[in-house]
């Protein structure tokens, strides 16, 4: 059964909703599926906007069988060729073999990288500022290189005021009937899908994203909807979406608050973390979260980092070094470029304590992480006599997050 959704009088929704999919690019745990989008717009000449991942190929030729109503499809214009938006293109081509394809240079290369038989095709190279008209729809190309791959570019449909802005503003999250922001409570139920799906797969990428919003600010006046390739399009309060965007591009937190992630093995580095959690929230700082590393997917523990202004690493040693889910913590933190946090330290061990220092070597190799001078080293076990220990810790992370700036 097709299955569309109409975003302007002449585009179209035609991509489809994987629930089946656990790991997004097998890592990222998405219990609330992903859509992958693609627009077609109905002008004298019929242009899809992107293709899908393999998986819902014949959701998407069902959809644009159903619109084209026998007729061909004539332009495919691909903003992002990785393979959950270029994997169905073979199939297009085979089935709409006069297609005429419209990419950047470094996204044919990429095809031909692929192995996709695009040579016989039409094909037209565009580049920054090019632009093409289908009839009454004219579009601008704007190359977006790096958000988050190389032959990345935006494009802007200007009669219709509409932004295909490839990964960027997208989210985890299966559409499931709904494909406008204004048709969920956003905030509620889509915030930090939208963050957590932004810090790990677009969250390395901050000056590039800077650069693309800094174009989309020269064409704002125009953007009356944004069309990404994952999750909700955008009609109203495009600010709102926005906005998130030059915090987290700028390594920006979102709110004054703690994220207390502790990686514990029997309940004591855990029992001071739970003890600090309280602390603070008697001191005013409510805005505090703690996660175990052991139990939560590092994907949820990069987004929150990106939200909060403040990090406690609290970790016991292991193997003389720092736990290793922490340290798989610390390592997507450098990863993903995380900058511009307070953090405090905590370390545990019974013989040869090393978490701390390392913890700490860690976050000197990345940029503008402020760590604490107050750390706390526990030996086996937080005695209730060093709860004077704990009560400077808190002290000093209740001040720092008073003086942010979040
Ligand atoms: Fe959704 Fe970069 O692919």
């Amino acid at each position: 059964m097709h299955y569309v959704r109409k975003v302007t009088e002449d585009i179209y929704w035609v991509g489809a909703n994987d629930h089946r999919l656990s790991l997004f690019e097998n890592i990222h745990p998405i219990p609330r599926g992903v859509s992958y989008n693609a627009y077609l717009l109905l002008d004298e000449q019929s242009v899809l906007f992107d293709n899908i991942d393999w998986t819902g190929c014949r959701q998407m030729l069902e959809n644009l069988e159903f619109l084209l109503q026998g007729k061909p499809l004539d332009v495919l214009v691909v903003n992002h060729m990785e393979p959950d938006h270029g994997a169905s293109m073979e199939e297009l081509l085979l089935r709409y073999p006069k297609v005429k394809i419209v990419a950047t240079k470094k996204a044919f290369d990429m095809m031909r990288q692929f192995g996709f038989d695009i040579d016989g095709h039409e094909t037209a190279e565009v580049s920054e500022g090019d632009t093409m008209s289908f009839g009454k729809h004219t579009v601008q190309f704007i190359t977006a290189p790096m958000v988050h791959w190389p032959e990345v570019m935006a494009t802007l449909d200007v009669t219709d005021g509409v932004l295909f802005s490839a990964d960027a503003f997208g989210s985890f999250g299966a559409l499931d009937g709904k494909l406008f922001a204004d048709e969920v409570d956003f905030e509620r139920d889509w915030l930090s899908e939208a963050r957590r799906y932004y810090a790990n797969i677009v969250g390395k990428y901050g000056p590039q994203v800077q650069a693309l919003l800094k174009k989309a600010a020269a064409v704002t006046g125009q953007i009356k909807y944004i069309c990404p390739l994952h999750g909700l399009v955008w009609r109203t309060n495009l600010d709102d979406f926005l906005n998130k965007y030059a915090l987290w591009s700028a390594y920006q937190p979102e709110e004054k608050g703690v994220m207390i992630a502790y990686a514990s093995m029997y309940g004591n580095t855990e029992s001071a973390a739970q003890a600090l959690a309280g602390k603070l929230v008697e001191r005013g700082v409510t805005n505090t979260v703690l996660y175990d590393v052991s139990n939560t997917h590092v994907s949820y523990l990069i987004s929150e980092t990106f939200r909060v202004s403040h990090l406690v690493l609290a970790s016991v040693t292991y193997n003389l070094g720092v736990y290793p889910l922490m340290h798989n913590f610390l390592a997507d933190m450098q990863a993903l470029n995380l900058q511009n946090r307070t953090v405090t330290l905590m370390e545990n061990g019974t013989w040869a304590i090393k978490a701390g220092d390392k913890m700490r070597k860690s976050l000197e190799e990345m940029k503008q992480m402020n760590v604490l001078a107050e750390t706390l080293t526990i030996t086996s076990h937080l005695s209730r006599e060093r709860e004077a220990d704990l009560d400077r810790l808190a002290d000093a992370i209740a001040r720092s997050v008073v003086a942010a700036e979040a």
